[in-house]
């Protein structure tokens, strides 16, 4: 039986098997490679064993690539000397597939693919990548991904630049965002962060269903605020100062240093 080996075993590693644990995948079908042995100790407490070098090199295996940028490319060597021809999913952000593909044969199969942490709770978005003659592994992606959330496939890879900008990185904007909410509720709750949490969690909830209805953005707006009302007040500030462009400008400079990451790493 085929075993997926996850080539670098941190954050976004993690998330991903938490979550195939969680759609029913057997532990011992995933494997993995990790130098760091604080990962290493996550792991076994999961029950998800290390892989010797050599089970890279049974060909049906799938390589998860998930290692930083700068790793990458040496990453790739290191399996190289054991599979010349691997099936390669690169979960790495920017570096294109013609740079990844320098250190294997011909005959090496190589797809992009850009999850999120969201992939725990099968709550995943991810974009798949991969050229012409790779089809029968952008199909094995998009079926491992389709595990932990949904999956977009993109025509071209450079699109995958923009897509690591808005969503990959998207969640930790949220994030960021709530920060703000939970400072206030903070001070609402007398300091009880369990409380902050349930109103975090029941409002993204209610947005949620709101877009699950089909609800229209500017209509859900319109629905929540009146003529002279508080909402209008808080939305005119958000328009006067310029938030929504402030806003792209962050996302747009995330697709940007996705872009330089490929040129950077070549
Ligand atoms: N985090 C996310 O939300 C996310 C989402 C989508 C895509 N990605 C992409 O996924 C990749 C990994 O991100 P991450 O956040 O999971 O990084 P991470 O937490 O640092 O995990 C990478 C792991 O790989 C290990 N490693 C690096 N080179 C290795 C090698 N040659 N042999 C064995 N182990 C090696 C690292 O060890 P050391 O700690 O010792 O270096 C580390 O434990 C990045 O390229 C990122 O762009 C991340």
């Amino acid at each position: 039986m085929s075993q997926i080996i996850f080539y670098g075993c941190g954050n976004i590693s993690q998330t991903i098997i938490k979550g195939l644990i969680l759609d029913g995948c057997t532990k011992t079908n995933i494997l993995y490679i990790d130098r760091n042995p604080l990962n290493k100790k996550k792991l076994s407490r999961y029950g998800i064993k290390s892989a010797d070098e050599s089970k890279l090199s049974t060909t049906k295996n799938l390589i998860i690539l998930a290692v930083k940028p700068k790793d990458a490319l040496a990453a790739c060597k290191e399996i190289s000397t054991v599979i010349s021809a691997p099936q390669l999913i690169s979960l790495v952000a920017g570096i294109k597939i013609k740079s990844l593909k320098k250190s294997f044969s011909s005959k090496a199969s190589i797809v992009r693919a850009m999850p999120t942490t969201a992939s725990t709770y099968k709550k995943g978005i991810t974009a798949i990548y991969g050229e012409q003659n790779s089809e029968k592994l952008i199909l094995n992606t998009k079926k491992l991904f389709s595990r932990v959330g949904i999956s977009i496939l993109l025509k071209e890879e450079e699109e995958m630049n923009n897509f690591t900008g808005l969503i990959g990185s998207g969640p930790a904007y949220f994030f960021y965002l709530l920060k703000i909410y939970n400072e206030h509720l903070l001070n609402l709750c007398d300091g009880k962060q369990r409380d902050v949490d349930a109103i975090i969690i029941n409002f993204l909830e209610g947005i949620s269903s709101s877009i699950s209805d089909g609800i229209d953005l500017n209509e859900a707006i319109d629905l929540i605020a009146s003529k002279k009302g508080t909402t209008e007040a808080g939305i005119n500030s958000l328009k006067d100062n310029n938030v929504l462009q402030l806003f792209e400008k962050g996302i747009i400079s995330a697709m940007k240093r996705s872009k330089e990451i490929s040129d950077e790493y070549k």
